[in-house]
């Protein structure tokens, strides 16, 4: 009765918890497929846009295509933008990674607008907002002409982005915007499934990615890279680390046994960006050594570089201050959550599962029980 659960158990590892056309994890092949494609075919071919609609599309069954999505995602920054003073006291004295949080619970529904293009629309208005604000300055407006990318872009450094930047930005939405039953997504449809509304379970999904262990990882990534500072710390500084047990952010995976394939889209993707303008060389470095010590320390587990360890780099180029980065990396994934939420509505049922009781037994109990 009072037997423990595994590690695994706990974990949910490889339980499956919804049937989904959306995404696929491949653990052992290091095989992401998204909307039927896999990640290093889509980015860099589909925009965040074309990407959003085939998933709302998959999760509906009703067809949205790129320009309605650019349009309607578009309309949806303007819309929220104009909503900004309703929504930005609530994120007074808070941290940006907090202030997004509570700025998107105080999202509602717009008219003429699905919440869910309100909600993905909404994501980089107020990350932008956010930005300025820690800076002193006013919002900078949105301009819906432009793509979701390069509008983000423009919101967070006050000026056009260069087309360049707003490419590898897209590249960076589009490898993120979804990825199976990740802790976020599952809180979301957890939420979703309650049939609480749209607004509701993607504040779940994003409270859940603030964490280090999932979406607030790249921040860790950055501190890491100063903090070892130059090539010959890199091994003493790494096995200092290790050796006092901690978790070196930008590695390891739940499922992915060999590289996350994302890892390598967001490499190449710094590559294209700038010749000289991230400190690729120096992060490689760091990454072969990391692999190399975390093989010798966990010999039958395989630890990995994972997506945010590119994410950090390549957000970093950028110059989008890492304090936003969670919030930035939610702007992306909000397609996914939407989709997820959207999809369990028309599919799923209520997520209750069980939990393993082994605390103590009233005194009548146990004699029952045991005899
Ligand atoms: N650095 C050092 N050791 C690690 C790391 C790491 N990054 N990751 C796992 N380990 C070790 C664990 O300490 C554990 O060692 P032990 O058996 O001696 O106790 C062993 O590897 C197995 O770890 P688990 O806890 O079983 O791995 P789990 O599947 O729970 O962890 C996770 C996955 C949370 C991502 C983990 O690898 C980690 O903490 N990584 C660092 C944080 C990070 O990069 N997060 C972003 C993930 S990607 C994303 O969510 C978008």
């Amino acid at each position: 009765m009072n037997m423990h659960l595994t590690k695994s158990q706990i974990g949910l590892d490889g339980v499956p918890a919804a049937e989904t056309v959306l995404s696929h994890v491949d653990g052992e092949r290091g095989e992401l497929i998204i909307a039927g494609e896999r990640v290093g075919d889509l980015a860099g071919k589909a925009s965040f846009e074309g990407v959003t609609a085939r998933l709302w599309s998959g999760a509906t069954g009703t067809t949205h295509s790129e320009a309605d999505m650019r349009a309607s995602l578009g309309a949806a920054r303007e819309r929220v933008f104009a909503r900004l003073p309703k929504l930005l006291p609530a994120t007074q004295g808070l941290s940006i990674v907090d202030g997004f949080r509570a700025a998107v619970a105080g999202l509602h529904g717009e008219s003429g607008l699905d919440h869910e293009a309100t909600i993905v629309g909404a994501c980089p208005v107020i990350v932008g907002a956010l930005v300025q604000q820690a800076k002193g300055q006013a919002p900078v407006a949105p301009d819906a002409a432009l793509s979701h990318a390069a509008d983000t872009l423009k919101m967070l450094h006050g000026r056009k982005a260069e087309a360049r930047n707003a490419a590898a930005l897209d590249t960076y939405f589009v490898t993120v915007c979804d990825h199976g039953m990740n802790a976020s997504t599952f809180a979301t449809r957890v939420v979703a499934s309650t049939q609480a509304n749209l607004f509701a379970a993607v504040t779940a999904g994003y409270c859940a990615l603030t964490g280090p262990l999932h979406g607030g990882a790249p921040e860790p990534v950055l501190e890491m890279l100063d903090a070892i500072g130059t090539r010959e710390r890199i091994k003493p500084w790494v096995d200092d680390a290790l050796a006092r047990g901690e978790r070196l952010m930008g590695f390891g995976h739940r499922v992915y046994r060999v590289r996350d394939p994302r890892a390598d889209v967001l490499k190449a993707a710094i590559a294209r960006l700038s010749a000289d303008g991230a400190d690729l060389p120096f992060a490689s470095e760091v990454e072969t050594y990391v692999r190399e010590a975390l093989r010798r320390k966990n010999p039958n587990r395989p630890l990995e570089t994972n997506v945010e360890f590119f994410t950090a780099i390549l957000l970093d180029a950028l110059a989008i201050p890492r304090q936003a980065f969670t919030p930035i990396f939610a702007t992306a994934r909000a397609a996914g959550w939407t989709a997820h939420a959207l999809e369990h509505r028309c599919t799923g049922r209520l997520i209750r599962p069980s939990s393993h009781y082994v605390g103590k037994m009233p005194r009548s109990q146990s004699a029952m029980t045991l005899g």
